[in-house]
């Protein structure tokens, strides 16, 4: 590590916002060592936010529909290899009644932009998930909408909404998604969802095709811009289904990497130890944990469909009943020396950054 990177990890550390420029440099100079030091210094940034505690997202996958062609989703419409599925309101209330009963206070709506989940259905489940668990928040991973849609979802008690960016840089996006999609509403929805009062999360994927240092310094410096309530990140990994079939799968290396960047850009922020990560490596977890995340999303999910979810292959969890991917992760946590927590787990703001 030249003394150049070090002072610029070292200005991350201090709380210091850092330009596009000296992101993509910190991502093209990175070493072992470079990594090692980002790592220590996020896992004590995280400790003096949240402690050892990891909080829990029940995972509830309610469709595989979806509207869209992303060219790296498995689930993209064009896919005709996927059994399609919806959960009804009752099934989604009952796996949210199993959660509860294993200690999930935070239950994560997650499918593809599905037509099927109109307002007046979506804001059924919400109320009822609201008024028999009180005590939960209510998140929802939905894709696109429009605001009036987003503000009576959040009329109705949703508490957060997840909305990858996938990429800050336009062009990119252009190579990852069908023409129809565009960058510029994908970042109005993600301000749309801001200005309304939820808690957001924006997030990208590691290695996607095309990527770049450069269009990776662009996320971080948006994620700095913008400081989001949650992060996710994860590998891309291909779908065999998809024209992306063939290309490289992200790396565990960088994504830890960018973990340990993202605990410093926001010491706040939440940021999910993804089921991608533990699905490139049987430790990455573990081992994203020990980079700067704080949050696991176990799978709530109805055994039954659980394979028919399927972003990309190899995905892990999809045997598993929920109390078993609750316990598993219990035990993971534990052997590292962390432990579950079963609180809503909202964002701890009070603490100002560089403090
Ligand atoms: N590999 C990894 N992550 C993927 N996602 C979609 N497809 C893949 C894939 N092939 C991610 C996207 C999306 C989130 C729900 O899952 O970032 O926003
Ligand atoms: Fe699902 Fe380990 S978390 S089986």
């Amino acid at each position: 590590m030249n003394a150049a990177l070090r002072e610029l990890i070292d200005a991350l550390s201090r709380g210091e916002a850092l330009t596009e420029a000296a992101f993509e440099a910190l991502i093209e100079r990175r070493d072992a060592e470079a990594a090692a030091l980002l790592r220590r210094y996020a896992v004590k940034a995280r400790k003096a936010v949240y402690g050892e505690a990891v909080y829990t997202r029940g995972l509830i996958e309610i469709s595989n529909h979806c509207k869209n062609d992303c060219l790296y989703c498995g689930i993209r419409r064009s896919n005709a290899n996927v059994k399609r599925y919806r959960l009804t309101q009752a099934e989604i209330i009952a796996c949210a009644e199993e959660g509860h009963a294993l200690g999930f206070r935070t239950f994560v709506l997650q499918g593809g932009e599905d037509a099927w989940y109109t307002d007046e259905r979506l804001c059924a489940i919400i109320h009822a998930l609201k008024s028999r668990f009180p005590d939960s928040a209510v998140t929802l991973s939905l894709g696109e909408r429009g605001r009036a849609s987003f503000q009576r979802l959040y009329d109705a008690g949703a508490d957060r909404y997840l909305l990858r960016h996938e990429t800050a840089d336009p062009e990119h996006y252009a190579r990852l998604h069908p023409p129809e999609m565009r960058f510029e509403h994908r970042m109005r929805c993600l301000h749309d969802l801001r200005e309304i009062g939820y808690q957001v999360g924006c997030g990208f994927m590691v290695g996607s095709p095309f990527q770049t240092a450069k269009q990776l310094a662009k996320d971080l410096a948006f994620i700095q811009a913008f400081r989001p309530e949650m992060c996710g990140i994860g590998p891309f990994i291909p779908h065999s289904d998809t024209p992306f079939r063939d290309c490289a799968a992200g790396t565990l290396k960088l994504t830890l990497y960018l973990l340990s960047i993202l605990r410093l850009i926001d010491p706040t922020v939440l940021l999910p130890a993804t089921t991608a990560l533990g699905t490139i490596h049987p430790g990455g977890r573990e081992l994203g944990i020990e980079a700067g995340a704080n949050v696991v999303m176990p799978n709530l999910s109805p055994v039954a469909v659980r394979k028919d979810y399927a972003l990309y292959d190899n995905k892990i969890c999809t045997g598993e009943e929920s109390a078993q991917c609750r316990h598993c992760l219990d035990a993971r946590m534990r052997s590292i020396g962390y432990h579950l927590t079963v609180d809503r787990g909202d964002v701890k703001r009070t603490t100002i950054k560089g403090e």
